[in-house]
């Protein structure tokens, strides 16, 4: 049998390889097995209220989580509020499965010209409770800094738990979160927002695509009422760049055509 000391040994040798998660050798959908689900989860038979494309259709029924996300959200007036609400808010599986501590809601200047909306935190934003502070945040920052945009951003992400094993976050993880998204989109009214790869451009802007296709293309996000149109370009995931160096060009052609875009707007007429 192994001893305490082993045990611990061993663990130590999988933390300092970078292990830092415990999973199956398969992807469990828990939502679907309602083994941990809270209740408000759990399938019923209404039809999903976000549930546009093909790639959702065996996600299970999250209806009545977005219903409390989208009322818990409508209320908060201003970021600080909807920080609480999120923190708060217990329809999101990803808060009892991945994350360590807290919920990572945004940084940034609650004024912000521009959003970026990544995918989802990491174990660094898990700790620290802020998007992008791990080594993609650091390229993200560096890239932001190099465009002139250091100071005009705020920073979130379509989740706001870290998936387990910095998995991507699910349809319905994200749209559950959605509501918060948005409301956090109507409260700072960036005047465009920047989305950092596939999960977050698919998730936004309700696609089903790979991001090799969206990317460097303009789209309209468009809030849930309406009363909201802000121009959004999907780009390459900071993560991604810094496994394929060669493809950081095109992000920076994607952030050169969306500051030149930014600067004209925001330019004095
Ligand atoms: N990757 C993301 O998409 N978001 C973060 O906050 C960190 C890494």
């Amino acid at each position: 049998m192994m001893t305490t000391a082993t045990a611990e040994s061993l663990l130590a040798f999988w933390a300092d390889a970078g292990v830092d998660a415990m999973l199956l050798d398969a992807p469990v959908d828990r939502i679907a097995a309602g083994r941990i689900a809270p209740p408000q989860l759990q399938a019923r038979k209404a039809a999903p209220a976000v549930a546009p494309v093909a790639a959702r259709a065996n996600q299970p029924d999250v209806s009545e989580a977005i219903a409390q996300a989208s009322a818990l959200a409508a209320q908060a007036d201003s970021l600080e509020a909807l920080v609480a609400a999120v923190s708060a808010f217990d329809g999101c599986p990803l808060k009892f499965e991945g994350a360590a501590s807290q919920a990572v809601v945004y940084r940034g200047d609650p004024n912000a010209a521009l959003m970026v909306i990544g995918e989802g935190p990491g174990q660094e934003e898990d700790l620290q409770g802020q998007p992008f502070v791990g080594r993609a945040g650091q390229l993200l920052d560096r890239m932001l800094a190099a465009a002139g945009l250091t100071g005009r951003v705020l920073i979130t992400n379509t989740v706001f738990w870290r998936p387990p094993g910095n998995r991507t976050p699910t349809s319905a993880e994200q749209a559950v979160c959605a509501p918060f998204v948005e409301r956090a989109i109507a409260l700072v009214k960036p005047r465009m927002l920047l989305l950092a790869g596939g999960a977050s451009a698919n998730s936004i802007l309700k696609k089903d695509e790979g991001i090799l296709s969206l990317r460097g293309r303009w789209f309209e996000w468009r809030s849930n009422d309406g009363s909201l149109e802000i121009p959004a370009l999907p780009t390459l995931h900071p993560a991604f760049l810094l496994r394929q160096p060669a493809a950081k060009r095109r992000a920076w052609a994607d952030l050169l055509i969306l500051t030149e875009r930014l600067d004209r707007l925001d330019r004095p007429a």
